[in-house]
């Protein structure tokens, strides 16, 4: 089958697209047919070789060639314990090795929603997975909160402010003046054009702040949370090639001890259930994937490339089949 690898760290055009071999099929397992598969910013920092990620990715060289995580396709075959699933079953999913043909899943794989195509199933696993968890678990979001969220227009964005509009939140976005629209579209009661207007500097204060830009001190943070808040740490720019993010993120945490608010970095996990709650918000028309634009497999590199100017809008899809 065609997948992109990556045999060494670097920048994207470090991404080869290779003939390799088709995965097996495990008696737990699903096999995927993929047709579409979207970029993530954890893809970026696998691919980059952070220094604190070497120890479990591989010291001088990716242990693991595959990349890619999110997919949606067609079941080929499954394996002999797996009844949830059957071939010909349209599915969408997380699984390692995603920017391939095939992939062999063994939990994170349920039925993709019926009223959207490849493309945009493929935007939701990752990003979707991210802003529900983020919102509802770690964020403890109820109807009536006022919900800040900085880095609206982006992949998680996109999905975070309409699912805190279907959890009743009363929603403001942050995002720069091309995108104000978009987030007004996607149901936000309120934009701030981070261009124009600083939302640490006007007063208002949040329940629950959803922090994926990541780009403020904690001092500025602090003006906007209600005492009692939530601050949810999503993500952070990129960062130095020894901690990447992570840098920033625990900066924030050490300076945030001691706060009345409650401030909480959380790696969100795939699990069936909330894929399939990401199925049923969309057959719903509760929420819809954002896809700014779908690349081929082999212009993977120019995916991640796009993906790491850091505004892209919505979601970037790979095109497999
Ligand atoms: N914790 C987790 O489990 C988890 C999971 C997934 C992702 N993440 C992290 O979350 C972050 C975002 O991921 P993503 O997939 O949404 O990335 P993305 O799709 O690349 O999002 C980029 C977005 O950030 C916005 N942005 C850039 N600078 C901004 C600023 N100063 N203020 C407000 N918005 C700004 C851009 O909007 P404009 O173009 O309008 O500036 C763009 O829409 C990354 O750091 C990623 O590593 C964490």
């Amino acid at each position: 089958m065609k997948a992109i690898i990556y045999e060494t760290y670097g920048p994207p055009n470090v991404l080869k697209l290779t003939d390799t071999e088709n995965p097996a099929v495990t008696e737990d397992g699903v096999l995927v047919r993929i047709h579409a598969s979207s970029v993530n910013p954890a893809e970026w920092h696998g691919m980059s070789g952070l220094i604190i990620m070497r120890p479990s990715g591989g010291l001088f060289k990716p242990k693991d060639p595959r990349i890619g995580t999110d997919f949606s396709g067609v079941v080929e075959a499954v394996g002999s314990k797996v009844t949830h699933l059957k071939p010909g079953d349209e599915v969408y999913g997380g699984r390692n090795g995603a920017f391939a043909e095939y992939v062999n899943v063994v939990n994170a794989v349920v039925k993709k929603p019926a009223n959207v195509n490849f493309e945009e199933a493929a935007a939701i696993p990752t990003a979707g997975v991210t802003a529900l968890q983020g919102l509802r678990d770690h964020g403890k979001i109820k109807p009536g909160d006022q919900v800040l969220i900085n880095g609206a227009a982006g992949g998680v964005g996109t999905f975070a402010v309409q699912i805190a509009k279907a959890l009743g939140a009363e929603v403001t976005g942050v995002t720069s003046t091309k995108n104000v629209e978009l987030v007004r579209s996607l149901g936000a009661d309120h934009v701030i054009d981070y261009t124009k207007t600083d939302f640490t500097r006007n007063g208002k204060q949040y329940d629950l702040l959803f922090d994926i830009a990541g780009n403020r001190t904690w001092k500025e943070y602090k003006q906007v949370l209600k005492p009692n808040a939530n601050f949810i740490i999503v993500g952070a720019p990129k960062g130095n090639k020894v901690l990447g993010p992570l840098a920033r993120i625990f900066n924030l945490k050490l300076a945030s001890l001691g706060a009345s608010q409650k401030v909480i970095f959380f790696i969100a996990q795939f699990n069936r259930p909330d894929l399939d709650i990401l199925r049923e918000l969309v057959e719903s028309g509760q929420v819809k994937s954002v896809v700014e634009k779908v690349y081929p497999l082999a212009k993977a590199v120019d995916a991640m490339n796009h993906l790491g100017t850091g505004h892209a809008r919505g979601k970037i899809i790979l095109k497999i089949r």
